[in-house]
């Protein structure tokens, strides 16, 4: 099976619609309003000419639909700027390593922006320290563990892990 990113296009919408149920969620503040999510997907559209975020589906060869999303955007680690990672397979798809090709896709897609962009050679992951599958993603995909921090999202107090990939050195 063979899998590919695709840019975020306007027919994605319902991948977002897909994935705002309570155990897709449980780790990323619980579902959002309709109307939050109108606005990720026109950012994720906009992100492509705006420069943040870039954001793609998952594709697999023997599939019509989109399997799920995952993207890159520059963000910043302890004062320092990188870039930084997040992704979503929905239910129906998981456990079935799509997660993971989509990372190896992604790590590639941020190495080739890294040279041509002169962008920051860090790529970060921030998965919920509970987040049993992101962290085992993260560990899967060749990401390091460099300790935790503490952030709120959308008004949640949360401890995250930070994971870290290098996105320099020779091709
Ligand atoms: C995290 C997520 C993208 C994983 O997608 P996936 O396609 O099922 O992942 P994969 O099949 O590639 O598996 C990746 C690793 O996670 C593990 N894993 C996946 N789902 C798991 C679960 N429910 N419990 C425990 N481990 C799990 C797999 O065993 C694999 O680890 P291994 O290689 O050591 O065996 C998916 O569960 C998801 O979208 N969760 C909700 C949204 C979310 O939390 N997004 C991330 C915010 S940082």
């Amino acid at each position: 099976m063979t899998y590919r990113l695709r840019r975020w296009t306007d027919a994605d919408l319902p991948l977002l619609h897909a994935a705002n149920v309570p155990e897709m969620m449980e780790h990323l503040a619980g579902p959002e309003s309709a109307q939050r999510i109108r606005r990720r997907h026109e950012q994720y559209i906009r992100g492509w000419d705006s420069g943040r975020p870039h954001m793609y589906t998952v594709r697999r060869d023997d599939a019509s639909e989109a399997l799920g999303s995952i993207g890159w955007w520059e963000s910043e680690l302890r004062g320092e700027p990188c870039l930084e990672t997040g992704w979503m397979v929905p239910p129906a798809h998981q456990r079935q390593g799509v997660a993971t090709a989509a990372v190896r896709l992604l790590v590639d897609e941020a190495r080739t922006a890294v040279r041509e962009h002169d962008l920051p050679t860090t790529l970060l992951a921030c998965p919920n320290v509970d987040n049993v599958a992101s962290n085992a993603l993260c560990r899967r995909a060749g990401f390091t563990h460099e300790g935790t921090l503490e952030d709120d999202y959308r008004g949640v107090p949360m401890t995250l892990n930070i994971w870290t990939i290098s996105l320099g050195g020779p091709v």
